[in-house]
């Protein structure tokens, strides 16, 4: 009975798969399938296809034509998540945890545990602690959920499906949210999970985590199957090239030289939050200035404290020179500090309108007339913003929440720029956004510093702090501890810093 767990058993295929929603058709005859105890990567650019595949794999949408096999037999598989009952489980995208309730109640939605009819709260608590305790994860079962990070939030939804004993997990971009150590211990748990047999399917645009997570890859590209190869048959150029379907050349783009005697333009002295301790730093004029570090280490506590969004207890701040204690981010924007937060569904966007009111929220004072909104001037500065940033929306006059992730961060850089700022700090400028529109933001950076600009780039993704920063600050417990420029932007010494085997900051 040994064929039975054979690796070459397909579990759960789409036979020429072809999708439209309304008359647009997304995919165009597909094919795809999964086998039990393999890691099958599906790569592809923002709107290749890949959810929409997804979706129609574990019975979240039905197909336009083409068949869904499970276990070798045509099968229409029942809606709205109901084939998790046939061991099929999709973890979203966009993440679907219900805010107010707990960790533990999320995990156990739908079968809660019960003893004599009643709810068992302290069993599901006791399990999911220690499936946590196997995460290595420092998440207490009851925690309200609207309290937790994304990055938490996220590794949640993960314990939940793992904990579904699914024979198909389907995880749709389930890294876009985690710090590279995160990742490791994620992985560790998908390779426990294929050598018990379970069959997955790992959608990412993280070419490096689907070379090392990966046995198979499948590359989508505007909706068409390109190839499934073994993943050794592919390298990261080939995968990035076959995805955007042209040569990647200048991925990163030409840096100007630093100019170590710029004006200063932001300055901290010894600044101190709830978690930061005698923050010192000094950020130049037209500068790309990084901020590296693990989850947590207090990168964005910062420039939050800087920008009033969260309490400073002591130090200084000075921008070109003069004392700033901003009481409102307003007032940080006035003085010409804009922040992008890396939340960009949460707090950036009005995802519920559409392209236009978005662009003048930030810098209304400019565009009322006597308390009235100038409608033409706001669509003016629109039509610049897609212009400059390339914003593409298959239909102007869509909602924002309709936009692929690149084009939403293009559209809160086009925002952010009508506020006409001098420092510009981005959070995980490219999270979840695909390779083509990640280099077309690096460009981006580049150009402002170029023009003068000044950019501080939070980022957990080690190739965009080392391709597009003049130097390096990296942070460790709510301290910096160390600065790094020129070939010493290296992989090698920021892992080092962050994880606190080296410590050397001369401070100023
Ligand atoms: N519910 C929907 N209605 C209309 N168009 C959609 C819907 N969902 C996705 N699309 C479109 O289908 C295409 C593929 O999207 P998607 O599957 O999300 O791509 P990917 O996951 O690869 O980024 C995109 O052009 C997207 O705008
Ligand atoms: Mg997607």
């Amino acid at each position: 009975m040994q064929e039975t767990i054979s690796n070459d058993v397909s579990v759960l295929a789409a036979e020429r798969v072809s999708k439209s929603f309304g008359n647009v058709p997304v995919l165009f005859s597909v094919s795809f399938d999964i086998c039990a105890g393999e890691v099958h990567a599906l790569i592809g650019e923002n709107g290749a296809g890949k959810s929409t595949l997804m979706k129609i794999l574990s019975g979240f949408l039905e197909t336009t034509s083409g068949a869904i096999r499970l276990d070798g037999q045509e099968i229409s598989l029942p809606p709205d998540g109901q084939a998790e009952a046939l061991g099929i489980v999709l973890i979203h995208q966009e993440l679907n945890l219900a805010e107010q309730m707990t960790v533990a109640e999320n995990i156990y939605l739908g079968r809660e545990l019960t003893q004599h009819g009643f709810i068992n709260s302290s069993e599901m608590a006791r399990r999911a602690s220690a499936m946590f305790a196997e995460f290595g994860l420092d998440i207490s079962p009851s925690a309200r959920i609207s309290d937790l990070s994304i990055a938490q939030k996220q590794m949640v939804e993960i314990v939940k499906a793992i904990s579904r004993n699914a024979r198909v997990l389907i995880m749709d971009e389930p890294t876009a949210v985690l710090t590279e150590a995160e990742t490791e211990l994620f992985f560790k748990q998908v390779r426990k999970l294929k050598a018990g047999g379970t069959a997955i399917v790992f959608v990412s645009h993280k070419l490096h985590e689907v070379k090392e997570i990966a046995d198979r890859v499948t590359i989508l590209r505007d909706g068409q199957w390109i190839t499934t190869k073994s993943v050794e048959e592919f390298t990261l150029d080939s995968m990035a090239q076959m995805m955007v379907g042209r040569e990647l050349s200048d991925f990163y783009p030409p840096m100007n030289e630093a100019d170590v005697d710029a004006e200063i333009v932001l300055e901290t002295r010894n600044l101190n939050t709830k978690n930061l301790k005698d923050i010192s730093f000094r950020l130049r004029k037209g500068e790309v200035l990084g901020f590296a570090g693990l989850i947590g280490s207090g990168r964005t506590e910062l420039f939050e404290a800087i920008c009033s969004l969260e309490e400073r207890q002591g130090g200084a701040v000075q921008v070109s020179g003069k004392q700033a204690d901003f009481r409102s981010p307003a007032e940080a924007r006035d003085a010409g500090i804009v922040y992008l937060t890396k939340d960009r569904k949460a707090k950036g966007l009005l995802m519920e309108q559409g392209m236009r009111p978005n662009m003048t929220l930030f810098a209304l004072p400019k565009f009322t007339r006597r308390f009235m909104l100038d409608r033409a001037a706001e669509q003016t500065a629109l039509e610049r913003g897609i212009r400059r940033f390339d914003i593409r929306a298959r239909n102007p006059n869509c909602r924002t929440r309709e936009l692929s992730g690149g084009n939403q961060q293009k559209l809160l850089l086009a925002k952010i720029m009508e506020a006409e700022p001098r420092i510009v700090i981005i959070d995980e400028p490219t999270r979840g956004i695909d390779v083509g529109t990640k280099q077309q933001i690096y460009h981006f950076i580049a150009a402002l510093a170029a023009e003068g600009m000044s950019v501080v780039v939070i980022s957990s993704e080690m190739p965009e702090i080392i391709g597009i920063c003049h130097r390096v600050l990296v942070m460790r417990s709510g301290r910096i501890t160390g600065e790094l420029t020129g070939d010493a932007i290296n992989e090698n010494e920021i892992v080092r810093f962050a994880a606190g085997l080296k410590e050397e900051r001369a401070h100023g």
